[in-house]
């Protein structure tokens, strides 16, 4: 296992209150798979990307990388580790910085990571083809690329200092659905060629399942759900997962009568005042008395399928 992630937990403490964004995440990461993270705008999935590589102070469980408790780890002791594992951003526009041209921005982490200083450029050219540029526009500035090309440049950056795990949050969208598919197929040569592994966040079900070995559903902080993706596809439990997968379209029309569509009741309640108990329980088809003081945890139903409601 590259990664082991146990109950953790990430609060913000905010004017308004205690926002409970992850709140008790547990998941496995092998060597070399990609996991995918799903679920809604706002259920923590970048609060659970930023913790596990340690932007964020977690607030409670553990985190393994390697056969190595990175937790309390302080900034000095993590130094080595985050050289191990890195993040590729949401939002090509706004996580490169404007003033520094590509060529700095990919040598940034080797300066950091004290890379020999002569190794620099010639890694910089390098790079840049890796990732499907040219080595002449290590000059160029960003607002000189299109947004495919930025992506492009970030993927350059987390590779710079040889990562073993990357945490991809939704690198592609943000960008036009024409180069979606070739910024995930470029994802996917790179991890085969550099053995790479990825936590790959998405809130799109269907764009997550060519690229995942395995799926993690998240709602409100917790993971409701996690399989084999062929198996969460063809065989989904959760409630949540359900309904998620009824909004997926289905292109083949005699197929489509065999989901039946479950309308979700009301909004994601607030992070800042989760439901009790199962907090999926407030828009759950499904939901009995009972689920207002019972805390689902994932249990193992057969096949690696865990599924957290004791009602499936
Ligand atoms: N720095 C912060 N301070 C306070 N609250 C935060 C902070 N970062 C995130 N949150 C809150 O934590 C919750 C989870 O946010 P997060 O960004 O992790 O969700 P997400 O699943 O990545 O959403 P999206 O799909 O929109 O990117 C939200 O309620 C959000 O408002
Ligand atoms: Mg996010």
């Amino acid at each position: 296992m590259i990664l082991e992630v146990t109950g953790l937990k990430k609060y913000f403490d905010t004017p308004a209150g205690i926002v409970h964004s992850v709140d008790g995440v547990s998941f496995k990461l092998a060597k070399g798979e990609t996991l995918g993270l799903v679920g809604e705008s706002g259920c923590g999935k970048t609060t659970t990307g930023r913790t596990i590589i340690r932007l964020y102070e977690p607030d409670g469980g553990r985190i393994i990388f390697d056969g190595q408790d990175i937790t309390r780890k302080s900034s000095r002791d993590m130094l080595p580790f985050r050289k191990r594992m890195q993040m590729i951003f949401q939002d090509p526009y706004a996580s490169l910085n404007p003033r520094m041209t590509a060529g700095d921005i990919i040598r940034e982490p080797m300066i950091i990571h004290g890379l020999p200083k002569d190794e620099h450029t010639d890694r910089v050219s390098h790079l840049l083809r890796l990732v499907g540029l040219n080595s002449e526009q290590a000059g160029r500035y960003p607002h000189e690329f299109s947004g495919g090309q930025r992506q492009r440049i970030g993927i350059a950056r987390a590779l710079a200092v040889e990562p073993e795990m990357i945490v991809c949050d939704e690198p592609v969208s943000a960008l036009d659905v024409s180069i979606q598919a070739q910024i995930v197929n470029m994802l996917e040569d790179l991890q085969k060629s550099l053995g790479l592994s990825y936590l790959f966040i998405a809130h799109d079900l269907s764009m997550i399942r060519h690229i995942s070995t395995r799926v993690a559903v998240m709602y409100l902080g917790r993971i409701v759900e996690l399989s084999g993706s062929d198996e969460l596809y063809s065989r989904p439990m959760h409630p949540y997962t359900v309904s998620l997968l009824s909004a997926v379209p289905i292109p083949d029309p005699d197929k489509s009568d065999m989901r039946k569509l479950v309308a979700l009741k009301g909004e994601v309640p607030s992070a800042l005042n989760p439901p009790s108990g199962c907090n999926f329980r407030t828009r759950c088809p499904e939901a009995k008395p009972e689920c207002s003081h019972l805390t689902p945890e994932l249990e193992d139903k057969g096949n690696g399928h865990y599924c957290a409601c004791p009602f499936v």
